[in-house]
Formats: C-alpha cells, sequence, structure tokens
C-alpha cells in the first residue's frame, strides 16, 4: 500500500485533494496532516473519517521535531504538499507568519524527506504552488513554465521562496520532486476571505462588497476540483524535477466577476436586477495589487492529458449553490477568531 502524506488537507484545496485521493485510490493510504489555523476545518472532510484509507493527523509543519518523528514512524512514499498561509491580504498585515509556515515549513518538510528516503527512486515530493510567483502581467501575455520569477507580495515571495528549496533538494540532494503553479481557484469549502465566497456571502447577507481600487485587475480562475483533478495526473504521470503550469484558460477582471455574480444571485434570491449591484463599494487598493494573473497550461495539456472540465458559468453556479446551501459553514468558520480580522478588514470599511 502507498503512504502518501498530504499536508494542509482540511483548508480549502486540499480538502477536494485528499477526498479525490482517499476515494479514487483505496491501495493508497493518505496520512492528512495539518495544524487547523483559521482556514482549516475538520467539517471540510468530516465524509473521510469513516474511510479505512486515511487518517487526520493535527501538527504543525515548522515543527521540526514533530515532522521528524511523523516520518520516522509512518515510512511515507509520497508528499503532497499543500500547507501554507494563503491570503495577500494577510500577508500584507503579518509577512512573518508566511515565512514561517511557507519557507520553514517547506523546509522542515524537504529536510525530513532527505534523511528518510533513504531509496529514492520510488519516492515522490510534489509541491502545489501558486502562479503570483511569476509576478504580475500587463495587457497581453501569459505566464509559461519558463517566465522568470518576480513575486511581488509577501505572499507570493514565500511560495517563490519555497519553489526554489524544492528546486534546490532536487539538484543538490537528488530528491525526486514536481511542482506545479496554479492559477486562482474558486468553487466549494473556500474560506470567506477570498474574493468569490467573500462575495457571495456579503450579496447574501446584503453587506458592502469591497472592490479594491478601480476593479480592473485580472485573474484567471479554476474549478477546485479542476486543480484537484490536475495534481492527480501531475502525481501519477508528471516528470520528475518538472514544473507543471495549472489554469482555467478563463480570464475575468473583478468588476466583471463580481456583477455576474450580483445577477445570478439577484436570480436566485428573487431579487430585483441590481439590488445586489447596488451593493458594490470601491475601497482602498491592495499595497502593491498585481494588475493581472493569466496561465499558459498548453504543456500540462500536450504532455499529460489534463484539460478543465468545466465552462465557468457552470462551476460558477455549483459554487454559489454550495454557498447558499451552507451558510451555517460559513457563520461557524467565521465566528472563531476570524470574526475580528473579517469585521475589520471588509464589513467596516
Ligand atoms: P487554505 O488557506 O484554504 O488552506 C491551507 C491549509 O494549510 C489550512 O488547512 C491550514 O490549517 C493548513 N496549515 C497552515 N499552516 C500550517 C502549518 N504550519 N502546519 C500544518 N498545516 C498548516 O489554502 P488553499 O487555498 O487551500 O491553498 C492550498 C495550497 O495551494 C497553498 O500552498 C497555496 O499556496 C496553493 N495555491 C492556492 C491557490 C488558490 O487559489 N487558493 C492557487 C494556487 C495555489
Ligand atoms: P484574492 O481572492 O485575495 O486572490 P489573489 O489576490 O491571491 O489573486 O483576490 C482576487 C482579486 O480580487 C485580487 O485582484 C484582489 C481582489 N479583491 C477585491 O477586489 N476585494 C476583496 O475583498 C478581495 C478579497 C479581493
Amino acid at each position: 500500500m502507498k503512504k502518501i502524506l498530504v499536508t494542509g488537507g482540511a483548508g480549502f484545496i486540499g480538502s477536494h485533494v485528499v477526498r479525490l485521493f482517499a476515494n479514487n485510490y483505496p491501495d493508497y493510504f493518505i496520512t492528512n496532516l495539518d495544524v487547523l489555523t483559521y482556514a482549516g476545518n475538520l467539517e471540510n472532510i468530516t465524509d473521510l473519517e469513516a474511510l479505512p484509507n486515511y487518517e487526520f493527523v493535527k501538527g504543525d509543519i515548522t515543527d521540526e521535531a514533530f515532522i521528524d518523528e511523523l516520518f520516522n514512524s509512518k515510512n511515507f512514499d509520497a508528499v503532497i504538499h499543500l500547507a501554507a498561509e494563503s491570503h495577500v491580504d494577510r500577508s500584507i498585515l503579518d509577512p512573518m507568519s508566511f515565512v514561517k509556515t511557507n519557507v520553514l515549513g517547506t523546509g522542515v518538510l524537504l529536510n525530513a524527506a532527505k534523511k528518510y528516503w533513504k531509496n529514492k527512486e520510488d519516492k515522490l515530493f510534489y509541491h502545489v504552488s501558486t502562479d503570483e510567483v511569476y509576478g504580475s502581467l500587463g495587457e497581453t501575455g501569459f505566464f509559461t513554465e519558463e517566465t522568470p520569477y518576480d513575486p511581488r507580495s509577501p505572499y507570493s515571495a514565500s511560495k517563490a521562496s519555497s519553489d526554489h528549496l524544492v528546486k534546490a533538494y532536487h539538484h543538490t540532494y537528488g530528491l525526486p520532486i514536481v511542482i506545479s503553479n496554479c492559477s486562482n481557484n474558486y468553487g466549494s469549502h473556500q474560506f470567506p476571505e477570498k474574493l468569490l465566497p467573500l462575495m457571495i456571502n456579503n450579496i447574501l447577507h446584503s453587506k458592502p462588497l469591497p472592490v479594491y481600487g478601480k476593479g480592473e485587475n485580472v485573474r484567471d480562475w479554476l474549478w477546485v476540483e479542476d486543480h484537484a483533478r490536475a495534481i492527480d495526473v501531475i502525481f501519477h504521470t508528471g516528470i520528475n524535477g518538472e514544473t507543471y503550469n495549472v489554469g482555467g484558460f478563463n480570464e475575468w477582471k473583478n468588476i466583471d466577476i463580481v456583477h455576474l455574480l450580483c445577477n445570478i444571485m439577484d436570480k436566485k434570491l428573487n431579487r430585483v436586477e441590481g439590488e445586489s449591484a447596488a451593493l458594490i463599494t470601491y475601497v482602498k487598493d491592495r499595497a502593491g495589487h498585481d494588475m493581472r494573473y493569466a496561465i499558459d497550461a498548453t504543456k500540462l495539456e500536450r504532455e499529460l492529458g489534463w484539460k478543465p472540465s468545466l465552462q465557468f458559468e457552470e462551476g460558477l453556479d455549483k459554487t454559489i449553490d454550495w454557498y447558499l446551501a451552507n451558510d451555517e459553514w460559513i457563520s461557524r468558520i467565521t465566528s472563531g477568531s476570524y470574526k475580528q480580522y473579517y469585521d475589520q478588514q471588509y464589513t467596516k470599511r
């Protein structure tokens, strides 16, 4: 039985990844390691608890002694590393926690893999990263795997550092690795501080919709389950040492996406047309706000046969329905330590 350590599996993308791997591969044993920060929630994965090939372990990737003991006792064959601090606005407020988790935490995991993986041939360290490491685009062009790194926020700089560490362990110690750099994900179970769930939640509760700057920044949106499928494909068929870009070929200006959400939700909530859009509030721009991200994912399609499966409108519809049906989930996840931050950041502007 292949033993796989997934880090950050109680978070947004990680929960979709552990669900896919635990259900689709009964001959793999999945250890889901997560320290359960504000973004990690065991409610995201209650459906997996009864599976015989799955366990949850609470722990911190920056705790060297703990990670050492985990690798020593579990004899992992592979790591899929998603645990991270993931929100740009938080990285602007508190960069050091991003340095700690994303840089130090990745280093601790790499060191344990290097120490315990004596026979490296059949091992794999899969590092899940972001397109934000490439910096910011102008009106044209795409990020390819050859685009030089140019991170510009503390979040993207910490992810770029972790990518470089992963590559350094490959080149220096021969650690088998793959890296994927993905565009913005959307879907169920995303913490409501990121653009889409924040806007959906605020529309539902008739709160102001804070659009940064002029709302003209562009992001490339991918349905989270398509990202999880890409991770599956890359994990099984990706080439050792390679990087794969993952994206939806689906660029949207923020303001256009917010209007689209408003229109769909007016209909779903039986509101008069324009009622939700009246909540749009332009607020102070994010410091160092990257203008445009757009991923060229043709390498992944050409070499490994992956393509996004869902049209954006269909994915958005499913996503909105999930949040409308799970309003209690949002109330619970935002009622703890996050509440204060949320009120301060988003509702009192
Ligand atoms: P998330 O914030 O929803 O979840 C992160 C998870 O990591 C949480 O469950 C949290 O408890 C856990 N975690 C944080 N610090 C930890 C620590 N020290 N030890 C153990 N666990 C810890 O993040 P997400 O959006 O699911 O992103 C997952 C990964 O994918 C991240 O590495 C992120 O950089 C990357 N990524 C995200 C996106 C996106 O659009 N969300 C896009 C591309 C790449
Ligand atoms: P976000 O979801 O934080 O992802 P990222 O910054 O990693 O791309 O933000 C997506 C875009 O939406 C980004 O251009 C910032 C913008 N944004 C707003 O305009 N208002 C908001 O309240 C948030 C959270 C983001």
